[in-house]
């Protein structure tokens, strides 16, 4: 087996092949002028490929590299390809919310099939449950326990883990099978024209307390800006935030930190100021 780290995960997917002792292939990639993707496999690849991508933002260009490299891969000989795609892009646009919307996981996962993918592993993919509905088997594994253990070591042994949506409660239950303080989910509600979030005001056992709020996704900050602020107004001790994906579009991290959290940690599923904890050993270990 070799590993292709693709231009969005190098760092991860050289960690990867590190820890699996197994040798890479590396990508030569570049943009064109007119936008364009190239790619070109540097060195001969083997009858089992992984290939490891992230396709968070520019979600599209990661996404044309990572059908490019996986066609590139067979025609250097491979007989298999799986694909790590760790934060899986256009995940949220799970089903037709509004009559004459694209079911947009529906197009890329058709996509992924028509490609000749062998297997697919996700990370706490948004929807986990709509993948089983296609042919090409998917792997979703989580990190929660990974993030969970982080804050255990960091002294947070005890603390309440909060969740946004309900979900996510099998999340936080993982969350606090490593923490052991509690957990609860804030409900939610999307207006589906305006996107707009709202989360459901609710009393809870925080007062002098840590408070670790997990999510899968951090994108423009809104909704676990919120949260912070519901937990913060019932004075808990000190809130982190912890999310797999950080996205962390614009001023995300400040709207955040500016309603009262006291950090933000996240995984290398997405490279950020944030991703201090590394999915690869979950990867590594799925693979081997
Ligand atoms: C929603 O379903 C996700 O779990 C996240 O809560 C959401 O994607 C976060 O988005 P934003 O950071 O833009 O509020």
């Amino acid at each position: 087996m070799k590993i292709i780290p693709g231009p969005a995960s190098l760092e991860l997917g050289r960690k990867v092949a590190d820890l699996l002792g197994v040798g890479i292939v590396p990508v030569y990639f570049k943009t064109f002028p007119d936008g364009e993707s190239y790619i070109r496999l540097d060195g001969k690849s083997e009858e089992q490929i992984v290939i490891i991508q992230t396709t968070g933002p520019p979600q599209n260009t990661h996404f044309i590299q990572l059908f490019l490299m996986i066609d590139a891969a067979k025609d250097l000989g491979a007989k298999t390809v799986k694909v790590v795609i760790p934060y899986l892009g256009y995940a949220r646009q799970d089903k037709r919310f509004l009559s004459g919307e694209a079911f947009s996981i529906n197009t890329i996962m058709t996509l992924l099939e028509a490609s000749g993918v062998k297997n697919i592993i996700t990370v706490n993919s948004h929807n986990p449950e709509i993948l089983k509905a296609f042919k090409i088997p998917v792997t979703d594994l989580s990190a929660i326990g990974l993030l969970a253990e982080y804050f255990k070591n960091k002294g947070f042994d005890g603390a309440f883990s909060l969740s946004i949506g309900k979900k996510a409660m099998d999340t936080v239950k993982q969350a606090n099978n490593v923490l052991g303080g509690g957990f609860d989910c804030l409900p939610t509600q999307r207006d589906r024209i305006t996107g707009k979030v709202t989360i459901e005001r609710q009393s809870l056992p925080v007062k002098n307390r840590d408070v670790i709020i997990f999510d899968d996704i951090i994108s423009s900050g809104g909704t676990m800006a919120k949260a912070v602020k519901i937990v913060n107004d019932q004075s808990a001790k000190r809130i982190y935030v912890a999310c797999i994906h950080p996205i962390l579009v614009g001023d995300a991290k400040n709207k955040i930190l500016n309603n009262g959290a006291d950090g933000i940690v996240g995984t290398d599923c997405l490279r950020s100021s944030v991703s201090v904890v590394s999915v690869a050993p979950l990867i590594a270990q799925a693979l081997k």
